[in-house]
């Protein structure tokens, strides 16, 4: 058995959990998105110091609500990699002051991994290996996951990724900040099939197309021409619902299709979902669909798991822990790291 006290950091949401294996004692998570509404994104520099007077409370809260004290936490763990290297700083210190004063193990935890881990949380009887479609506010990528820690990249984004996308064309439109709620909304109000947009294609130096890769700089700038095309050419007001819905339809198509072929070609009957864009409605009507239609299974984790939170990173940590992984506490932050390189948080260390 592993409780796990968990801080994330990576971004823009101060978030703090206790969790016992795959269940969730406590999750507290102080988003920051007021705060960095008023700049249109997030601001890396605001979002250290919004982390920095959070986080206390936070992890007060965790260990109120979950009725425990130090002495019944096992380990603390802390996103290391990949963020905002301030932002994740703020975490990781905590976390590794923390393990030192009470005098327990430490766990850096890649951010991706939590993501994975989050569909365990909603189905802890899942088992790998599985396939993982990660769709967050900076990755787009198939994963086969073989076990913990055991990661291989089957397809990702070439350019923007799909939460980012979502991102930029919601400010394109002027629907605000987040993107993906803000599209999501006003897509309810209008019709898919409106435009016809281009789902991104990745090319092949020596022809065709790599099938399970993707590509989101495209669509984005045929949506800024169409919006452009449409400011001259009919009167106002643009139709805002239809270009949104149109958009998400196409996201949701293109993410379904590689994601399926994936499975099929690789024999995987299990599909999980991670990442923000996971909680979008869209992409959970096509992909169901797709999926009942080959006989595939497909887990999304409930939304409030879908975006950044501490669970998922406990989750992560607690199997690391079970299986005796720990992290020196040198471990420093990274703002890259493949989740195909997992393993080095608990073999090396780095300032
Ligand atoms: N309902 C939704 N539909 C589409 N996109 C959404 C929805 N809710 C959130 N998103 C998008 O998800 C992203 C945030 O997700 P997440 O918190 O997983 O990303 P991140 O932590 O910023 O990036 P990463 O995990 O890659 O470091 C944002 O780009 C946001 O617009
Ligand atoms: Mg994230």
């Amino acid at each position: 058995m592993a409780i796990i006290l968990a801080i994330e950091t990576s971004c823009d949401e101060t978030a703090v959990a206790i969790v016992k294996n795959r269940q969730v004692c406590s999750s507290v998570v102080a988003s920051q998105i007021s705060v960095h509404q008023q700049y249109g994104g997030v601001v890396p520099e605001v979002a250290s110091r919004q982390h920095l007077e959070t986080i206390n409370p936070c992890i007060s809260q965790a260990l109120e609500e979950a009725q425990l004290d130090w002495d019944g936490i096992d380990g603390i763990a802390a996103t290391c990699a990949p963020g905002l290297v301030g932002a994740l700083l703020v975490g990781l210190t905590t976390a590794k002051t923390l393990a030192m004063l009470y005098q327990k193990p430490f766990l850096g935890v890649h951010h991706l991994e939590g993501h994975i881990y989050a569909t365990y949380l909603s189905e802890p009887q899942l088992q790998p290996p599985f396939l993982c479609l990660l769709v967050s506010g900076g990755h787009t990528s198939l994963i086969q996951v073989k076990g913990c820690g055991e990661y291989q990249m089957l397809g990702a984004t070439r350019d923007d990724a799909a939460g980012e996308a979502f991102d930029k064309v919601a400010r394109l439109l002027k629907l605000g900040y987040p993107g993906g709620p803000a599209i999501e909304r006003s897509a309810q109000g209008g019709n898919p099939d409106a435009f016809a947009l281009p789902e991104g294609r990745v090319s092949r130096p020596e022809g065709g197309y790599y099938p399970y890769d993707y590509s989101f700089s495209g669509l984005k700038t045929a949506i800024l021409r169409l919006v452009k095309q449409l400011e001259t050419e009919t009167s106002p007001p643009l139709p805002i619902n239809d270009l949104a819905a149109s958009f998400q339809e196409t996201v949701a198509r293109s993410l379904t299709k590689k994601t399926i072929a994936c499975a099929l070609d690789y024999k995987i009957n299990t599909i999980a979902v991670g990442g923000g864009v996971a909680a979008n409605s869209g992409l959970r009507k096509h992909l169901e669909a797709a999926a009942a239609k080959h006989n595939l299974k497909v887990h999304f984790p409930p939304l409030k798991l879908c975006t950044d939170n501490a669970a998922m990173i406990g989750c992560a940590a607690a199997d690391h822990f079970k299986r005796g992984h720990t992290s020196g506490l040198t471990l420093g932050v990274k703002s890259r790291l493949a989740v195909t390189q997992v393993m080095d948080l608990y073999q090396k260390s780095w300032v």
